[in-house]
């Protein structure tokens, strides 16, 4: 049974479950502020439910690479539409700020002060 580790939570689940009904079953959420309400439901199309996803899921599907390659995402930013995504082993998922959960970290620089 996969483990979804979220919030410093670990939620137990059945494999092939979808991501956002795991976190939602669990009392989490995959939404930020209003997006709690104002969202699709799970259609698909309005990218609310973007979060960053380390673990086995499945690939993206047809609606879901329509929906993270138009702004606010970024299709090269990988984070997944959690009712998109289904749980396939144990995973590692994180929300990041934002209405649509798009404000990722500054990735970190490589370059070292006086490594040259
Ligand atoms: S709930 Fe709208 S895209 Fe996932």
């Amino acid at each position: 049974m996969p483990t979804v580790h979220f919030r410093g939570r670990e939620i137990e689940c059945d494999r092939g479950a979808v991501l956002r009904d795991v976190l939602r079953e669990a009392g989490e959420s995959p939404y930020n502020g209003n997006a709690s309400w104002a969202n699709c439901r799970g259609v698909g199309c309005c990218g609310t439910c973007a979060v960053s996803v380390e673990g086995p899921v499945t690939h993206r599907t047809k609606m879901e690479g329509w929906r993270l390659n138009f702004p606010p995402h970024d299709g090269q930013l990988g984070v997944r539409l959690s009712c998109q995504t289904l749980v396939l082993g144990d995973l590692w998922v994180e929300k990041y700020p934002g209405f649509w959960g798009e404000e990722m970290p500054e990735a970190e620089d490589d370059e070292t002060e006086g490594s040259d």
